[in-house]
């Protein structure tokens, strides 16, 4: 999982690489490089670590200025992150230079064939089969080199090519990953992501499958891989530049979990009506797809987005009455029960390219199974392959933890809930006044919720400073939204978090429980009260330090519990929304506390687009 970027235009190719790679840093930051053709040579840099680090090098000792050129910011998938494995990767004799995201699963395969016709590999890396192969087939004709190569590679990619012999050009190609091509006056650019367009230009058009696009100064041409023209229909962007900026805020992280009511209010827009929901594309879906009866739902996602389906699961089982199920794609992907044409699945995504979640959705569609995706991103591979797709409108989420995506996929799984249940006559049904009106109220909640929680919190994190093990607990939906709350703690702080139904704690888990370890109680849900109290006082009778998390004016918990945080009460399907923000404020602060990276956590990437 890497960010790809291009530029070809009339100005120097070094700072816009520069700037396009920083803003897609959030993809990979395990190295940085560039290759920029002055029209007549090709000037490489990579380095280890950050796009800033490979900034640094080129300014100490600089490259050829050039008006054309690729970029590349790395997630290690195959091979360390060394300088040898970075990209722009080259073949022996460094004819052609090779920017790639994705995965090249033959690789292997390609790579014995090479080596066994005398070729020197020297990469740990999948990538590095393509200049070999490029310079392997190489016919003269650059366009026609690519055609004959790229049907031999197996996986999900997109690429951009530089050659040495024809320094004038950039071919990019989008194979399953996306690749998106910006449109300027004389000028054009390649990125993985829109965000990192925006400062340059709003009109794009995302490369399809099996397009190769040819790049030069005056001209970009579309052609199918068999030579084919195609005419690009352009869009324009609406996202704003002001969206994708830091404003008064330290860290994307926090900016985004303020951002989560009106984000929230923007899932509901036009949604949410005076007298229910409306979601013409499933009302499209039901009409097209004649699924009037699924006989069973299966939600399929990844990290927080999986923990947004579990939460999903529960409310869906209870509106509808039929099994859901929530399953973990990259699980899911190899191993499932009963498929078929009566399955309704739900394919949960932030970013819509999430590799593992992709092949779930396919997995479904090869048994007939029809696929409703919830996603954040218009055009994302997940939306495009989907039957119907419900977008979450959270805005752009840089921080790799996710928080606004969260929140509002729920958002959209509550939505949704209650179409499901008009539709098929679930007998939760009944419920929907109740639901109604506290979705009316939601991003109020919320908003309250930030106010009421963000001190206290700030406060806490400072003791998990010293503290290597932190557990959550609570029982049903509170439970789930344990399991969110210790993904975050563990990524953004790098502290030992983990999430246990409450009830379970005493057929285990209750020996690791010892004087004075951090334990957070999720008591939100009214019906499953009394029990949490039990579990809570079960763990303070080991001398735990307690901290609850529940409604407001809740004598009950706070008499047993060593602190109480209190949030506004809503609807219990709501709860998850709430709770989830004092959870993502102590992971935000403990993660700076510890002195952290918070946006850029190690190891971490934000879309994975390798399984
Ligand atoms: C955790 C986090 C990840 C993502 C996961 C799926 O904070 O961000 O666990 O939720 O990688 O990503 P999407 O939703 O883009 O498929």
């Amino acid at each position: 999982m890497s960010g790809i970027v291009g530029y070809i235009g009339r100005h120097s190719a070094q700072p816009v690489l520069l700037d396009c790679l920083k803003k897609l840093d959030y993809r990979g930051y395990d190295s940085a490089g560039i290759a920029v053709s002055d029209m007549k040579t090709i000037g490489v840099r990579k380095e280890k670590g950050r796009v800033e680090d490979l900034e640094a090098s080129l300014q100490l000792e600089p490259i050829p200025a050039g008006c054309l050129g690729i970029g590349h910011t790395r997630w290690a998938s195959h091979g360390m992150p060394t300088v040898e494995n970075s990209h722009p990767l080259c073949d022996e004799e460094a004819r052609f230079y090779v920017v790639h995201n994705g995965i090249i699963e033959n690789y292997q395969q390609l790579k014995k064939f090479l080596i066994a016709q005398g070729h020197r590999l020297q990469t740990d890396t999948d990538t590095e089969v393509i200049p070999y192969l490029l310079a392997h087939y190489d016919t003269g004709n650059f366009e026609e080199t690519v055609r004959i190569v790229i049907p031999q590679l197996k996986g999900a990619f997109a690429l951009a090519i530089m050659a040495k012999d024809h320094p004038n050009q950039i071919i990019a190609i989008s194979y399953d990953n996306p690749l998106i091509i910006g449109f300027g006056s004389g000028e054009a650019y390649l990125s993985s992501d829109i965000p990192a367009l925006l400062s340059y230009t709003k009109e794009i058009y995302p490369i399809k499958n099996g397009e190769m696009a040819i790049l030069t100064q005056t001209n970009v041409e579309i052609k199918t891989l068999s030579g084919e023209k195609i005419l690009p229909k352009k869009t324009s962007v609406r996202w704003n530049q002001d969206e994708l900026n830091l404003q008064d805020y330290g860290h994307y992280m926090l900016k985004e979990i303020m951002e989560q009511p009106e984000a929230i209010k923007r899932t509901l827009k036009d949604r949410l009506t005076e007298s229910g929901v409306v979601i013409p594309e499933v009302d499209d879906f039901f009409a097209k797809r004649k699924l009037t009866d699924p006989e069973r739902i299966i939600i399929v996602a990844s990290g927080t987005s999986h923990h947004a389906g579990m939460i999903g699961k529960k409310i869906l089982e209870t509106m509808l009455d039929i099994p859901v199920e929530a399953a973990i794609a990259s699980e899911f992907r190899c191993e499932h029960g009963r498929l078929d044409e009566k399955t309704l699945v739900i394919a949960i995504s932030q970013s819509g390219e999430t590799a593992d979640t992709i092949s779930a959705l396919k997995e479904a569609k090869k048994s007939g199974a029809a696929v409703i995706a919830i996603s954040n991103y218009r055009k994302s591979t997940l939306a495009r392959k989907s039957d119907c797709v419900i977008y979450t409108h959270a805005g752009p989420e840089l921080a790799v933890a996710a928080t606004k995506a969260y929140t509002t996929q729920i958002t959209a799984l509550v939505l949704l809930s209650i179409v499901l249940a008009k539709k098929l006559h679930g007998s939760g049904e009944g419920q929907i006044p109740a639901l109604l009106d506290a979705l009316h109220s939601l991003a109020d909640d919320v908003e309250k919720c930030l106010v009421m929680t963000q001190d206290a919190i700030d406060q806490f994190a400072q003791v998990t400073n010293d503290q290597e093990h932190l557990f959550l607990i609570g029982r049903g939906l509170d439970y789930v939204l344990a399991l969110e709350g210790a993904l975050k703690l563990q990524e953004v702080a790098y502290l030992h978090a983990d999430a246990y139904a409450a009830g379970e704690m005493k057929h285990g888990t209750m020996a690791l429980i010892t004087p004075g370890v951090p334990v957070i109680a999720l008591a939100t849900q009214e019906h499953l009260r009394d029990k949490a109290i039990n579990n809570i006082k079960e763990v303070k009778a080991r001398d735990a330090y307690v901290v609850g998390i529940t409604t407001t004016g809740d004598d009950e918990v706070s008499a047993v519990v060593d602190e109480v945080l209190y949030i506004p009460e809503a609807h219990p399907f709501l709860m998850p929304v709430l709770a989830a923000i004092p959870l993502q404020l102590l992971a935000y602060y403990a993660g700076i506390v510890r002195g952290y990276d918070v946006d850029r956590p190690r190891n971490l990437a934000k879309s994975l687009t390798v399984e």
